[in-house]
């Protein structure tokens, strides 16, 4: 039987500017916990704020919601999302990441320059595939 997935998505601030460098580290490791837990995703960070969307098995993607929301880079760490999915649609990225274009000098793996409605873009998106799937579960009587 196919393994249950998941997805979750938020919104954060950030405490302190995060210069390039960490920010580099914060997201190389990342994927390295993502790689181990099965989880793939997109952060997108902008401004003064993240957007992160992560999918993969329920039980990793809630120790990954545990450890967000006491990490001290960003506060009021606010869920926007969480539903089943039936595939992913990050398949073979760990963490996508969306920044200033600034971030290309790092040669970055897995890397867009951010646009301004990429936040709108996302959430909109998952909240579509929210609804989608709460209509079909209804609908089937599951
Ligand atoms: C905006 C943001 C996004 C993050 N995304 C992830 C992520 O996708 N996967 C992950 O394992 N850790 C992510 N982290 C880091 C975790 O909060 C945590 O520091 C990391 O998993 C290390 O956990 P540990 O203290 O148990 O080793 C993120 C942190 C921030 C601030």
């Amino acid at each position: 039987m196919a393994q249950a997935l998941e997805a979750l998505l938020y919104r954060s601030q950030i405490v302190n500017r995060i210069g390039p460098l960490h920010m580099v580290l914060l997201v190389e490791r990342a994927r390295l916990y993502n790689q181990i837990a099965g989880i793939t995703g997109h952060l997108i960070y902008v401004d003064y704020s993240f957007m992160q969307y992560a999918e993969g098995p329920p039980a990793a993607l809630d120790v990954l919601w545990r450890k967000l929301q006491c990490d001290p880079r960003h506060f009021a760490v606010e869920l926007l999302a969480r539903f089943p999915l039936t595939q992913r649609r990050y398949r073979g990225s760990s963490l996508k990441f969306s920044g200033q274009p600034y971030y290309q000098q790092y040669q970055m793996t897995g890397f867009a320059p951010v646009q301004p409605d990429d936040m709108a873009t996302l959430l909109a998106s998952c909240l579509a595939q929210q609804q989608g799937d709460g209509a079909a579960l209804c609908v089937t009587g599951r």
